[in-house]
């Protein structure tokens, strides 16, 4: 569709009605929403028997804001529901994970009984190594089964998973063993990158070089690169793990037990680290991915291509699909490790039918062209579903017509690692869907767009987006910062949930997202806070001062851009700047991760600030995006915003 097109078909019909064929073998039906009104607590005790209890809960919510316990005189065990009980139903041979590796030809077939095998081994594995109930146990992994199999073991043990995505760096993986003061760490000796072996564990060791807690390390041996071994540390998976029993009796645990940890960044330098117990969460990703991607377990091949390493891979590729006992396909690699069909290949070699996955990388995918989509067959797809950012139109329909063939409906679901599990998307089969809108606030969920007051905005109206009554796997709270969680939360608007995102009604009533309206930025679907890259930036020796903004981006939604100002003598500054802005960029990589990477810094011998001293981020926002700059008033000295945009010019972004 060409942009006059798409526009002209916007205006005109702005939705898509759902198909009666699909509507007609839905898991949902449109009375889920009455019947989830008519008393959502009891709606969802309902939800809960998708458990399998070892003791069943008698209490359904407890509610003292903003603190809910949920199920809480019930008891069971997260790994059993995602992996025993299905063995037990008779279902072992179903094929759990179809995991295929970053190069071509290499992958493995994991049954749900090869699960339990490799779950209970790891289970005895860990407990060798010391594991407890209650410990914190931080995984830093590539995408391989091991990574899901370490963590079903450690819930499985009531222990506590950190899982920090694989991309980040040294310091910041200590700064999360740290702060939850995790006693173990699994992880491997690298992770494979388009065909490159891109190394893991030395990370580790530097990290642990200021985490004098952690007692041991278990290592995967994924690329067989050189590694270095700390003695009585240090131990291999495939030596310690493979020689244990296979079989492995469970212990059972509370409901409100911790089960992970999970850091995102807030709006300050320190990340927070989000905890979910148990029972609550297991019962809103599973009844969330059974009605939201209509999985019928027998036939479904669903494909959520995220990391593990975010909350994503948690809820929707290890807990939820494994509790409604699906298929998946688990993909080691990058879009384009291969070749930029490689994500078509994989979904016509194991005929994947549902396929969930962010904007940013709808965009590049949209980017490299149709014809390597057309080139094979998508025609087992029957479900298509994005997150973790705004979709623009032009990706919602090419998404549509090139992947989805123009037939399957498109869930754009919005939640957060906070909330643990979707919040407000369509329905397949119930809900006409606008490109760009996440609708409505799943059944059970109640959700208000307010204004500055906290009061409901009418249709057609923005404002931000609350929620208004607690849900099973709501955050229980900032792990060892139960202030900092009433603050964050809910001290905006009393008695609400503040997410901390934009959005509006349309005159429809229906809920459309606008992005972060505090400092918080969506980089590619990663969230990253501009006071956490200004941190990295001013920790570098020639860094006087630092603002950050996200500006908006084509590709990766919002790219970060940085103003700068150097210690160095003017002079010095007028030099060439490549070299030091390139070592900034290096820094903050270093720092943070790859991802944090600066798309543009701006050196300048000042910022512009409010005479009170504030940096006015707003004006650098508009600078950054080439806007009309706003009122300029308050500020200390005008002058500077104008020198400021003259250099903007002045740094050859990437
Ligand atoms: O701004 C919203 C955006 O991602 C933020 C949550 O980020 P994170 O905790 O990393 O979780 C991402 C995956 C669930 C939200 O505050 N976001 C997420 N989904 C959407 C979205 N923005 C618009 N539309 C969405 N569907």
């Amino acid at each position: 569709m060409t942009e006059a097109k798409l526009e002209a078909w916007l205006e005109e019909t702005r939705s898509f009605p759902p198909s009666a064929a699909f509507a007609k073998q839905a898991n949902a039906q449109p009375s889920i929403y009455a019947e989830a009104d008519a008393d959502s607590v009891a709606w969802w005790r309902t939800q809960a028997d998708r458990l399998v209890w070892h003791k069943e809960p008698t209490k359904t919510l407890e509610w003292d804001i903003p603190f809910a316990k949920w199920f809480s005189d019930g008891e069971l065990n997260a790994s059993v529901n995602c992996v025993d009980r299905h063995v037990d139903a008779g279902k072992g041979d179903k094929v759990a994970f179809h995991w295929v590796a970053d190069a071509e030809g290499e992958s493995r077939t994991i049954t749900y009984a090869d699960l339990q095998k490799l779950v209970a081994q790891a289970s005895h594995a860990l407990t060798e190594l010391g594991v407890k109930k209650g410990d914190r146990v931080a995984v830093y992994m590539p995408m391989i089964p091991e990574a899901v199999v370490a963590m079903l073991a450690i819930v499985r043990l009531g222990a506590v998973h950190s899982v920090v995505f694989g991309g980040f760096s040294a310091d910041a993986l200590s700064s999360r063993i740290l702060d939850s003061d995790c006693q173990f760490v699994v992880t491997a000796d690298g992770a494979f990158r388009r065909g490159t072996a891109a190394p893991l564990k030395p990370a580790v060791d530097e990290a642990l070089k200021s985490c004098p807690n952690v007692k041991a390390v278990l290592v995967v041996k994924r690329t067989g690169g050189d590694v270095e071994w700390t003695q009585g540390r240090d131990h291999w998976w495939h030596e310690i793990v493979a020689k244990q029993k296979t079989e492995h009796t469970p212990e059972y645990f509370p409901a409100e037990h911790t089960m992970f940890i999970m850091y995102t960044s807030g709006t300050t330098a320190k990340p927070k680290g989000i905890f979910h117990t148990t029972a609550g969460y297991l019962t809103q990703v599973a009844t969330t991915h059974y009605y939201i991607f209509d999985v019928k377990a027998e036939t479904d091949v669903c494909w959520t291509a995220a990391d593990i390493g975010w909350i994503t891979g948690h809820s929707y590729i290890v807990y939820g699909p494994l509790i409604n006992g699906v298929t998946q396909i688990m993909y080691e690699g990058l879009p384009d490790s291969g070749g930029k069909d490689r994500w078509w290949k994989i979904i016509e070699q194991y005929k994947a039918t549902i396929l969930y996955t962010a904007p940013t990388t709808i965009r590049t995918l949209m980017k490299w062209g149709e014809e390597f989509p057309k080139s094979h067959d998508l025609s087992s797809l029957r479900l298509l579903g994005t997150v973790g950012e705004p979709i623009n139109p032009e990706a919602w329909i090419w998404y549509r017509e090139n992947i989805g063939a123009g037939k399957c409906p498109i869930v754009d679901t919005w939640w957060q690692t906070e909330t643990g599990a979707i919040m407000a998307t369509p329905l397949p089969g119930i809900t006409a869907t606008k490109p760009g809108a996440a609708m409505r606030a799943f059944p059970g969920i109640s959700i208000d767009v307010v204004d500055n007051e906290g009061n409901s905005v009418g249709d057609g109206e923005g404002g931000y987006l609350v929620i208004t009554k607690p849900w099973p796997s709501m955050t229980r709270g900032i792990y060892g910062d139960p202030e900092r969680f009433k603050e964050t939360y809910w001290s905006r608007f009393a008695g609400k949930y503040f997410a901390g995102d934009g959005a509006k009604r349309d005159d429809d009533g229906d809920i459309w997202l606008l992005g972060r309206v505090d400092d918080v930025m969506n980089i590619s679907g990663h969230r990253l806070s501009t006071t956490e890259v200004e941190h990295a930036l001013v920790g570098h020796p020639s860094v006087a001062e630092a603002a950050v903004v996200g500006a908006s981006d084509d590709l990766t939604g919002q790219a970060i851009v940085a103003f700068v100002t150097l210690k160095l003598s003017a002079d010095e500054q007028m030099k060439d700047q490549a070299p030091i802005i390139e070592e900034l960029r290096v820094h903050v990589s270093k720092v943070i991760s790859p991802i944090a990477r600066p798309r543009q810094i701006i050196l300048t011998p000042e910022l512009p600030k409010t005479r009170s001293g504030k940096i006015m981020r707003r004006l650098l926002r508009d600078v950054a995006e080439n806007r009309q700059l706003g009122d300029v008033t308050t500020l200390m000295d005008p002058t500077v915003v104008n020198m400021i945009s003259g250099l903007m010019g002045s740094d050859d972004s990437e």
